[in-house]
Order: C-alpha cells, then sequence, then structure tokens
C-alpha cells in the first residue's frame, strides 16, 4: 500500500490512527537479541517520552519508526505510522513515509545538514519533492526560519551551515522536520549536545512547533527528570525492553518499577554513561548479557526467587503499568 492510498483509506473512514504504534517490536542481528517485545504508541499531537542508560535500546526503538534496521537484523512485531505498515513497505514506500509522514532530529545538527548545502536548499528540498513549487517553498521555509527564531531568516536562507552555532541550526533542522508536517517526529537526544540554556529554548521550541501542528512526537533521553517534566506520557526501557509506562506526573511522585526509581535517584553526571548509578549497583546490561527472568534481577535491590523463571509481564499499577513483581514494595 502506498502513502496515497493510505490516505484515501483514511479519508474513506473518517479515522485517524495512532501518530506511532510499536507492537512487540523484537529485534536481533546474527542470533544476538537487541530488543524484545518493545511496545510504545504515541498519539496525535502527544509528548512521549523513551528512556533509558546508554544501549537500552532506545535509538534502535526510534529508528525502527522510520524503517531504519542496522544491517542483518531480523525484526518481528508491528511497526506502523498513521496506518503505514512500516515493516511490509518497500524500499519507494519508506522513502515517501520519510519524506511526508515522519521525521527524525538527532543529537547533532551538523550531521543532518550537507556542509555544502545552502539552508534554504535544506529546507525547500522536502517541499519540493512532494510537489510543492519552488516560490511556494522558499515562501514556507522564510516562514518556518521565523517561526523557530531564526534572525534575518531571508539572509539565514542563503548561508552555510558552519556560518551558525550548534543551538540555531538545530532550530534549521527542526523546522526542516517539521516543513512537510508530519505525523510523527522521532527526536533522539536533541538537546544533548547544546548548552543548558540552548536546551531549554530548543525543547520549548520543539515542543511549541510540534504542539501547534499537532504532531506527535517520540523524544528519546538518558534524562529521566526532562522527560517527566515535558511529556504527556513516558516509556522506561531497560536492557531492549520496557519495563514501565506511566505519565510524566506519575513517574516523579510515583515510580512504579526499581529501575525507574534508581534512574530518578541517580545524579545528573553520571546518568547516560554506562557507568554505576548511584544507590544502585553495577552497570547497565544490554539484552544479551542480561540474566534470565527479570533483566534488572542482578542490580535489584528488590530482587528474590521470584525473579528469576520468567520476565515480568506489564501489568497495571495505579495509573501506571509495570514489568516488575513487586511494584507495591517501590516507594519514592
Ligand atoms: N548496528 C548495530 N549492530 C549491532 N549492535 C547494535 C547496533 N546498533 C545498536 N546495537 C546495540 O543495541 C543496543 C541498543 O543500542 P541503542 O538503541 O543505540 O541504545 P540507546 O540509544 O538506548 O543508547 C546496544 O547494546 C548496542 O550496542
Ligand atoms: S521483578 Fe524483581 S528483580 Fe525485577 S525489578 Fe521487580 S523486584 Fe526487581
Ligand atoms: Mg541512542
Amino acid at each position: 500500500m502506498t502513502v496515497q492510498d493510505e490516505t484515501a483509506l483514511e479519508k474513506e473512514s473518517g479515522t485517524r490512527p495512532d501518530a506511532l504504534g510499536i507492537g512487540g517490536l523484537t529485534l536481533g542481528i546474527g542470533g544476538v537479541p537487541l530488543l524484545d517485545g518493545v511496545t510504545v504508541r504515541v498519539g496525535r499531537g502527544e509528548t512521549v517520552g523513551l528512556v533509558g542508560e546508554s544501549g537500552s535500546g532506545k535509538s534502535l526503538t526510534a529508528r525502527a519508526a522510520l524503517g531504519m534496521f542496522p544491517r542483518g537484523a531480523r525484526a518481528t512485531g508491528s511497526v506502523t505510522v498513521a496506518g503505514v505498515d512500516v515493516l511490509a513497505a518497500g524500499r519507494a514506500a519508506l522513502r515517501d513515509l520519510r519524506r511526508t509522514r515522519a521525521s527524525m532530529i538527532f543529537q547533532d545538527p551538523r550531521a543532518a545538514i550537507n556542509p555544502v548545502r545552502r539552508v534554504g536548499d535544506y529546507l525547500t528540498e522536502g517541499l519540493r519533492a512532494r510537489g510543492v513549487p519552488s516560490r511556494e517553498a522558499a515562501a514556507t521555509a522564510l516562514e518556518l526560519l521565523d517561526q523557530v527564531g531564526i534572525r534575518d531568516p531571508r539572509g539565514a536562507l542563503r548561508r552555510h551551515p558552519h556560518e551558525f552555532s550548534g543551538g540555531m541550526l538545530q532550530r534549521v533542522v527542526i523546522a526542516g522536520a517539521l516543513s512537510t508536517e508530519p505525523d510523527v517526529l522521532l527526536a533522539d537526544e536533541p538537546t544533548t549536545a547544546l548548552d543548558v540554556t540552548t536546551q531549554a529554548e530548543v525543547i520549548a521550541l520543539l515542543k511549541e512547533m510540534q504542539r501547534t501542528r499537532g504532531t506527535g512526537m517520540l523524544f528519546v533521553t538518558h534524562d529521566l527528570d526532562l522527560a517527566a517534566a515535558i511529556c504527556d506520557r513516558v516509556y522506561v526501557m531497560y536492557a531492549g525492553r520496557i519495563v514501565e509506562e506511566a505519565a510524566g506526573t506519575a513517574l516523579f511522585s510515583a515510580p512504579a518499577h526499581p529501575y525507574t526509581k534508581a534512574l530518578l535517584e541517580a545524579s545528573p553526571s553520571v546518568r547516560g554513561e554506562r557507568t554505576e548509578i548511584k544507590a544502585i549497583k553495577g552497570r547497565p546490561r544490554s539484552l544479551a548479557e542480561a540474566p534470565s527472568g527479570c533483566a534488572f534481577r542482578d542490580r535489584c535491590p528488590l530482587a528474590g526467587e521470584d525473579c528469576a523463571p520468567s520476565v515480568p509481564a506489564m501489568r497495571a499499577h495505579g495509573t501506571s503499568a509495570v514489568a516488575c513483581v513487586r511494584p507495591e514494595e517501590v516507594a519514592r
């Protein structure tokens, strides 16, 4: 099914599928498991966080939404963007999807823009690929640059990436990612490389741009405090699995998984590194090196014999869902 077919189907039925739906995604390379049953949903206009230490599988999950898998990877489960089946899509349909329905922003804006091309060309190419006439595309680019707070937007169109600071260039990338009015925006650590003040400005801008357009956003970060503060809902990942799903506010006040609690207690300088997190022993595990049963059990202060036989299933706990056998013992 092409993207056009899908749009027609939408019009006919009058339904609007979720911006992003990942269901039971399992992924491995050459027999090495990397993701196990990852389920993530992003509604229209919703901001959803995906958090966990480095190596937990956040980027693999976000990239799956665009049909971007590592070489040799085998994926099972389901991935849909605005109802389009990503796992079944051929090359042309995937190209179409990335041009019209799903955009991604990475940590380093300089890696996203070809350094020898002018910002104006970068911003208009997606629009022109959709058949928007050059003049109209240029006008839209100008408007977008103004909206993302670039001074002298007309002059900026003619400039090259190296003439912008990292923060300003990330604003340009945000403008480009939203220029095609995608259904879903995948933001993978979009502000990690920026200084704290610029980080706050870029996040505020990103949220405003996304909200006013009704774009669903999956915000990937190792910073749980940040995710809890800006996201409607947050998924917490550990060793290639989702271990908790909660409203941003609930995560702060009542973490239900021992790992979530440990992340909240960890100092920001330690988070994101493959080192010990405060109040918890050991380092993060990949899925391949994790113990059987609950992958967190060799680091968990509440671990018992009942955590070993099988992987705990996600179950409701208050307003959250958690993959732990005794969430009631996890108080903040
Ligand atoms: N191309 C790849 N080939 C083999 N292993 C990979 C590849 N990409 C990621 N991995 C492994 O998958 C796990 C999750 O990686 P990733 O999704 O990048 O983590 P995160 O974004 O949470 O830091 C890590 O153990 C990483 O080493
Ligand atoms: S299932 Fe057991 S080991 Fe895993 S997080 Fe819960 S208490 Fe800890
Ligand atoms: Mg990553």
